[in-house]
């Protein structure tokens, strides 16, 4: 059994192309990233993406719930069916379910008449100028140009049956002229692109002096033909103009082109995770980056993004200088959406009960404090701690499958809270084991899926396990959350360089490492396994036990469980980092051990 790793190294790290390079100057093929086109992601990756609040994340794709799934709290939505749902998320869940029943109206159903959009002038059924009656008005209306963009006509399109969403918004089509339209009244519509019909848009009623321009749409059909050579292939097989991917705009209607970019094309922001959204969803009191990042380092200021219906800063619209009145028709879906995304259940994982404790910024060796690593265990086995292990909620801990076996299942006892093990702290509890989870399909030889969990005996009398000093480390459910060169932290009682035993809980911070091919050929496995180790060149002494946490913080110091102690080989050589198993591999492996609810932070 490995006992421990200690890894010292002195790497200069050149990092291949994974990092995140800038937008500005590049060719623009290369702001996609070929390989991860391969795993055909979409709005429903939940590695990429959140789910909607009426879906739920299971093995990487956003499902269905059951419409019963969702919060109460709401009032009643009207769908085409005609019936009344009792919120909006019941109508959606139900939606996804059935998708041709949509959404018609906020409030009971009425005898007013049905939502309706219809394209006229168009020399097909596939194109025209949109007009659209509303639920309560009479008449059907135009909506005004400078409204009007990809977002919108996909909506409008999706509404219309044509599934691969818009293939032109800029079209013109000729109204007869003996036909007298007023167009200095217009409708405004707004909408996020992810709806499915446009009676889920926020609808402004515009007037102004002079005559607007009217929005046309042409609808996406299998046969519409752009050269192949120059297109990017969306996932759900629309063709699009190759410069449109990576530039925050979801052209393809499933978000395809938006979801491996290393950088972003024009004012798109670019998500850590690879993913470019538009710039506007940056500070608007909505995370759209699995990783956090849209909603920091906002200034408050900034945070009025928030009110809906602010005129968008317009891609190559009119100006909106000349509107003389407007007025809210209906308000648009999307607060609810957003009012139901917070009435979710949250996880309390992976935040410390006490973070005013202050740190040198000195790595390695640094013994640690009570509270500082309240994840970490210690498994011990007789009369020594034999391995590390990580809390992960409920009555279950993570270690590695190489650290425990099955029949030896009386002989461990879990301690939690441990600092010193020669001199136990007043915090230490102890945990008998109850059952021993490996990972099916754990090699010994090439320590592939060395991932356990371990099951503590709750106490006589008792329905869950309380360990009151410990703090679950949340589970990563997703690849993407950390990256190459982010900097996380080991920690736990392995041995010093020369072999001397440790006894006290010690930490170090570590770099992870991309591509560990290059030290370990043929023997590392990507998708399996994580690399770290040190990049700044100064002698940092990382280390932790076989079994331990390799933690990393995002951007709110949310504390994941990114990585295992598994194996590394001659430790304290640069040209061997530490390998650790990475666990956002192993969600769904968990979570069916586990449960879900434990440890799924989104959409339950
Ligand atoms: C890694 O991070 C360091 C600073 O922490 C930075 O100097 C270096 O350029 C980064 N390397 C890559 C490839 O991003
Ligand atoms: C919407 O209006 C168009 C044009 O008036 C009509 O052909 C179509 O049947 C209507 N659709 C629905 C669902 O009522
Ligand atoms: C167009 O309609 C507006 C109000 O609906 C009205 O004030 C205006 O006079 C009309 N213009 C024409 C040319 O009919
Ligand atoms: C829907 O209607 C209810 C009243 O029936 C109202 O309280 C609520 O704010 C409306 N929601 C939206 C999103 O307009
Ligand atoms: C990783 O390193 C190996 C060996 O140096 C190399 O063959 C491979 O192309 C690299 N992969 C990436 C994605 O950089
Ligand atoms: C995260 O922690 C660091 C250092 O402990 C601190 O400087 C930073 O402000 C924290 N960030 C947030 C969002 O709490």
């Amino acid at each position: 059994m490995k006992l421990a790793h200690l890894i010292l190294l002195l790497l200069d790290l050149h990092l291949s192309s994974s990092g995140h390079t800038p937008a500005s100057g590049l060719p623009q093929e290369d702001l996609v990233e070929q390989k991860c086109l391969l795993q055909k992601y979409t709005h429903l990756s939940c590695d990429k993406v959140f789910c909607q609040p009426w879906q739920k994340c299971i093995d990487g794709t956003c499902v269905c719930k059951l419409p019963y799934q969702c919060p109460k709290n709401g009032t009643p939505v009207c769908a085409t069916d005609g019936r009344n749902y009792p919120t909006y998320c019941h109508q959606k869940s139900f939606e996804c379910l059935h998708p041709e029943i949509k959404f018609s109206n906020n409030g009971t159903c009425t005898d007013q008449g049905k939502f309706n959009v219809s394209l006229i002038y168009g020399s097909t059924d596939t194109e025209g100028i949109v007009q659209v009656k509303l639920v309560d008005q009479n008449e059907k209306m135009f909506i005004c140009k400078n409204s009007w963009s990809v977002a919108e006509a996909n909506v409008a399109c999706f509404d219309l049956g044509f599934p691969l969403g818009v293939r032109d918004t800029q079209a013109r089509f000729n109204i007869p002229v003996n036909l007298h339209i007023n167009t200095t009244e217009c409708l405004h519509v707004r909408c996020r692109g992810i709806e499915t019909t446009l009676a889920e848009c926020t609808f402004t009623r515009r007037r102004t002096k002079t005559p607007h321009g009217l929005a046309g749409v042409v609808c996406y059909t299998q046969d519409a033909d752009f050269p192949t050579s120059q297109s990017f292939q969306c996932v759900n097989g629309k063709r699009i103009p190759q410069e449109k991917a990576c530039n925050g705009i979801n052209d393809c209607g499933d978000q395809s082109d938006e979801l491996c970019c290393t950088g972003c094309r024009g004012k798109a922001f670019i998500c850590k995770s690879g993913v470019c959204i538009p710039n506007q969803y940056r500070c608007n009191g909505e995370v759209d980056c699995i990783t956090g990042e849209d909603e920091s380092n906002c200034k408050e200021d900034r945070q009025h993004n928030i009110h809906e219906g602010v005129a968008r800063p317009d891609q190559g619209g009119e100006t909106e200088m000349e509107t003389e009145e407007t007025e809210m028709l209906t308000p648009g879906m999307d607060t609810e959406r957003k009012r139901i995304k917070s009435l979710l259940p949250k996880l309390s994982c992976g935040v410390k009960r006490n973070t005013h404790t202050r740190r040198k910024r000195v790595v390695g060796g640094q013994p640690a404090e009570v509270g500082d690593y309240p994840w970490q265990v210690a498994i011990k086995d007789g009369q020594r701690i034999t391995c590390g292990g990580i809390y992960i909620g409920g009555c279950w801990i993570l270690t590695a499958a190489h650290c425990v076996r099955r029949s030896k299942l009386h002989h461990y006892q879990i301690w939690t809270a441990l600092l010193d093990w020669l001199k136990p702290n007043s915090e230490l509890a102890i945990q008998a084991v109850n059952r021993i989870i490996i990972h099916e399909n754990y090699n010994g030889a090439t320590y592939q899926n060395d991932i356990a969990l371990i099951e503590m005996k709750k106490r006589p009398g008792k329905k869950e396990c309380e360990l009151s000093r410990s703090v679950p480390a949340c589970v990563p459910w997703s690849p993407y959350l950390f990256q190459p060169n982010d900097t996380c932290i080991i920690s736990g009682w392995g041995r010093e360089k020369d072999n001397q035993r440790v006894y006290s809980l010690r930490w170090g911070e570590v770099n992870l490492i991309g591509n560990c091919s290059q030290f370990y050929p043929g023997r590392y496995y990507e998708k399996e396994m994580q690399c770290a180790g040190t990049s700044d060149g100064s002698i940092d002494a990382c280390k932790g036990d076989s079994g331990g946490p390799l933690v990393c913080n995002d951007i709110n110091n949310v504390t994941y469980i990114w990585g295992i102690v598994s194996w590394g080989e001659n430790c304290g050589k640069p040209e061997f980092p530490g390998v650790y198993t990475r666990v956002a591999n192993y969600f769904d492996w968990i979570s069916y051990h586990v449960g879900r609810s434990l440890v799924s932070q989104h959409n339950v």
